[in-house]
């Protein structure tokens, strides 16, 4: 595993491991995590309120359900109500990170602020697979009291990182911003 500085927010710490191959295991009952419907701030009020959820994860745009467009104001009252009850509020930015939205990240599109956020897929750059779990220093705390309290068996990837800083370096070049936001026209 490695740790770096993110080149696009200082605020935040940047974990990267080498990306694993997702399965949809379902989870035994009982196993703590729960769903809410997607824009029912009522349901997800109700499960924050039992005090003791640790964090609420959403596709800033749920590709995997068929991409609905979320309005600013429920992914605010989203992130407004993890914080009311001391809950993170991650954003999974598989397919919404990287300049897809004309933004590098898409929670930036909607003015909202997450404690942790996952990106994968596009900053391997096709080249080498890598994804990254990027989060606040109050997030990252744990990791800084115990830098191997979170190993993986792939983890460590030097040639992963050079890759991934790369993809975040090129995609800031001003010719690169641009030309994403001329294509997003037609
Ligand atoms: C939105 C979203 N999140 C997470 C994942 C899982 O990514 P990975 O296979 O890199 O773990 C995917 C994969 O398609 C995805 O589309």
């Amino acid at each position: 595993m490695r740790t770096a500085r993110s080149r696009t927010s200082g605020e935040y710490l940047l974990f990267v491991f080498i990306a694993q191959s997702s399965q949809e295991i379902e989870p035994p009952t009982n196993s703590g995590r729960f769903k809410v419907p997607f824009r029912d701030l009522d349901a997800l009020e109700a499960e924050l309120k039992k005090g003791d959820v640790a964090a609420f994860i959403l596709e800033t745009i749920p590709a995997t359900y068929g991409f609905p467009m979320p309005s600013v104001a429920y992914l605010k009252a989203c992130v407004e109500l993890c914080r009311k009850y001391d809950a993170m509020y991650i954003a999974d930015e598989v397919q919404t990170g990287l300049l897809r939205t004309g933004y590098m990240w898409g929670w930036q599109a909607f003015g909202i602020q997450p404690d942790i956020f996952v990106t994968a897929k596009g900053i391997s750059g096709g080249i080498y697979p890598i994804s990254a779990a990027v989060m606040t220093d109050r997030c990252a705390a744990w990791q800084r009291e115990d830098g191997a309290a979170h190993i993986t068996t792939a983890g460590g990837s030097e040639l992963g990182c050079v890759v991934g800083l790369k993809v975040l370096e090129i995609l800031q070049r001003p010719e690169v911003v641009a030309n994403v936001h001329a294509v997003a026209q037609f």
